[in-house]
């Protein structure tokens, strides 16, 4: 699911912390704890300026192409091959697209195991991954993180068995974690990073304070 400007944050053994102190005013941090990033839906409907902080680093758009309006920001780009559709595309103008982003890492596909997302059984990420994102690794030095199932009922299913299936072919430098955990408790969302955390490398990429079932935002 894409929501106007939400707020994603990168967790390679971060602390959690990270994701509650994006609106403080924080003196500049050292590079490697810069973590935070944008989930840049918006196309040029929003100044992104307005968004960035000290921790924020990097932005992702479900896309490939850079965002306009990220032109001359302090923004990394992180590439999606979003799914099969963009596949071709994708692989036309990557390799032109790291050259002049000095991109580092390229996210997996969108809500593979959701018929209204990218709609791919995991015989289908995994050729995906070996045909356009594998190769990409070894030339161009970026990391590869894996599809992101939606937090809905059989994901963790999909990526076990993308995982099993992937074997040695394809590499999964990080866990795309579950976009879509939206929720208003603050300590279960706390111990489902840790958990995932604790057997995985794992950036989070779609997250808001928020119950999408029903009635309920959080107070941050
Ligand atoms: C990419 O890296 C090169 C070499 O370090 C640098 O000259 C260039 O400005 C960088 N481009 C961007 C968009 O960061
Ligand atoms: C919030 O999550 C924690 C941990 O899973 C749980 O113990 C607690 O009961 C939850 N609180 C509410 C109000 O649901």
């Amino acid at each position: 699911m894409i929501t106007s400007a939400t707020l994603v944050v990168a967790l390679v053994g971060v602390d959690i912390v990270t994701a509650y102190s994006l609106c403080k005013p924080l003196s500049q941090p050292e590079p490697s704890r810069r973590k935070a990033g944008l989930g840049w839906g918006n196309n040029g409907a929003q100044n992104m300026d307005q968004f960035l902080s000290v921790k924020v680093s990097w932005y992702y758009n479900w896309n490939f192409l850079v965002s306009d309006d990220a032109s001359g920001l302090p923004v990394e780009f992180v590439p999606m091959l979003w799914g099969q559709a963009q596949a071709e595309e994708f692989s036309d103008t990557i390799v032109s697209t790291l050259q002049s982003t000095n991109a580092t890492a390229i996210l997996g596909m969108n809500e593979p195991q959701e018929t209204g997302q990218t709609n791919l059984t995991p015989e289908q990420a995994v050729e995906l991954c070996k045909q356009h994102l594998e190769p990409l690794r070894a030339a161009h030095n970026v990391r590869l993180g894996s599809p992101a199932p939606s937090g809905a009922p059989g994901s963790w299913q999909w990526l076990t068995a993308f995982l099993q299936q992937c074997g040695e072919e394809c590499t999964v430098d990080f866990l795309v974690l579950l976009p879509d955990w939206y929720g208003t408790n603050a300590t279960a969302f706390k111990e489902f990073l840790v958990d995932y955390h604790s057997r995985f490398n794992i950036w989070l990429t779609e997250w808001a304070c928020q119950n999408m079932a029903g009635p309920g935002y959080c107070t941050m």
